[in-house]
């Protein structure tokens, strides 16, 4: 912090970049599932770590982001075989008990104390998956009835819809996609009652790299309408959203099997997805973080810029799906990325009309923001995330208008604050800061 101060110091003040806005019509739409989440598939590999989706606090966390969707996938999801008949009859008793009651989202009673060891083993067991990613072994997993029934609670208690990713590599002579696990599944998921949507396979490009099984876009295409089948015999799984084929970036022969996959499964499927990554989480350096070229590789991918997740949390309240033209006069637009939606109509204290506007300085200078005139009657309230403490933008904790953003206990979110600006004021963002300011009153005829 003092160092952002002595920054601050150290340059004059520079002249307001005027903003324009677009407040009589949404350029576009969001998804209010828009920012969704992944749960890795390899937490699979050890069941003890899957119960940690009971913790009070992981459920307190997801909660706040939420509506989205839960999706477990991954590289993993090739590797899972379904085990009817492997589990702890323990779990499952006490999940009936609570499903006979109509209280399954109610946290586990006898794990209060078990967290807390699982945590301290974690480090170990996500140095042993890093390693095995590393040397590209991948090792078939059992997935039992257990944790099905952990991850659609954790999903469904959190306000998410779970998203499962079946095995697509069990094959019948290496070529056509063997069924039958998915089928015992799917058949348990149905029984159960358990609304899911689907994916098949993660990453179909690099199959041959994984596990030495090339498949090509077309026989995809059909095990997916192999899937849509085994899908609509089940009632409940008949309108279930089916997604794919989730391949890595679409580069040349990416491309390539993604076309042939569309020509020959495309009508199975309700959506196609792929997968962009800014920067690899494991390697990235700071620089990567600010660089607007990782950044234009995708417009709004700057969530790690700040510890992910209170950012994410601002974006949640505070952000509506309909999205509004704005720009920046003059300014490296790359640098100063500025953003317009209609504010969230779901949090209580704005209204209809009022606006989000929310900016990401990549200067390592202060940049000034102002309103166009029509707005300067108008109350702002600031929501500015810096990096809290020593690691500057490499911390992991973020503070909020100033204060450290922290849960006041495993079941509790802190309240978010807002720092009201006199009418008229500018909008200064210090050096790598994100900030979010709701124009109350704004009354644009694009929100109402
Ligand atoms: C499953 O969930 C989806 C999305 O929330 C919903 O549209 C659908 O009606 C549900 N299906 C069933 C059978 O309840
Ligand atoms: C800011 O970045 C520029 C280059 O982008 C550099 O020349 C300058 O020294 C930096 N200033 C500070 C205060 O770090």
């Amino acid at each position: 912090m003092l160092e952002l101060l002595l920054l601050l110091l150290a340059v004059p003040p520079r002249q307001a970049a005027e903003l324009q806005l677009g407040l009589r019509e949404p350029i576009g739409a969001v998804s209010p599932a828009f920012l969704s989440l992944t749960l890795d598939a390899s937490l699979a590999r050890d069941p003890r770590f899957v119960a940690l989706l009971r913790h009070p606090k992981l459920r307190a966390l997801a909660s706040g982001l939420s509506p989205g969707f839960l999706r477990f996938g991954g590289t993993s999801t090739d590797f899972l075989i379904f085990n009817p008949n492997k589990d702890s009859t323990w779990e499952e008793k006490v999940l009936s008990e609570l499903q006979a009651k109509g209280d399954v989202c109610r946290t586990w009673p006898s794990f209060a104390v078990v967290p807390e060891l699982l945590l301290t083993q974690w480090p170990l067991q996500e140095k042993l998956l890093l390693a095995e990613h590393s040397w590209k072994k991948h090792k078939n997993t059992t997935i039992t009835r257990n944790t099905l029934d952990i991850l659609h609670t954790f999903a469904s208690c959190s306000g998410f819809r779970l998203v499962f990713g079946l095995n697509a590599l069990l094959r019948r002579a290496g070529l056509r996609w063997d069924s039958s696990n998915a089928r015992q599944l799917l058949g348990y998921c149905a029984q159960r009652g358990y609304n899911i949507s689907w994916e098949l396979g993660n990453e179909p490009n690099s199959f041959r790299k994984k596990s030495g099984i090339y498949i090509d876009g077309f026989q995809l295409g059909q095990d997916f309408i192999h899937l849509r089948q085994l899908l609509s015999q089940h009632p409940l799984y008949q309108h279930a959203e089916l997604y794919g084929p989730d391949v890595g970036q679409p580069r040349k022969r990416t491309q390539h099997l993604l076309r042939s996959f569309l020509k020959s499964g495309g009508k199975a499927i309700d959506s196609v997805t792929w997968h962009h990554y800014y920067v690899n989480g494991r390697s990235a350096t700071r620089e990567d973080f600010l660089s607007p070229d990782v950044l234009d590789s995708f417009a709004t991918a700057v969530r790690d810029v700040l510890e992910d997740y209170w950012l994410s949390l601002l974006y949640k309240r505070l952000v509506g799906t309909r999205v509004l033209e704005v720009s920046v006069e003059r300014a490296d637009v790359r640098r100063l990325r500025v953003y317009l939606h209609c504010t969230n109509p779901q949090h209580p204290k704005y209204r209809e009309g009022d606006v989000t506007l929310f900016a990401l300085n990549l200067y390592n200078v202060t940049q000034n923001l102002q309103l166009p005139k029509q707005l300067w009657s108008k109350s702002v309230d600031q929501y500015l995330l810096l990096p809290h403490g020593k690691g500057s933008i490499l911390s992991r904790e973020v503070q909020l208008n100033g204060r450290l953003l922290r849960m006041v206990d495993d079941e509790t979110l802190p309240a978010l604050h807002e720092m009201a600006l006199a009418p008229g004021s500018t909008l200064g963002l210090p050096a790598f800061s994100y900030g979010f300011y709701v124009i109350r009153n704004a009354k644009a005829i694009a929100c109402i």
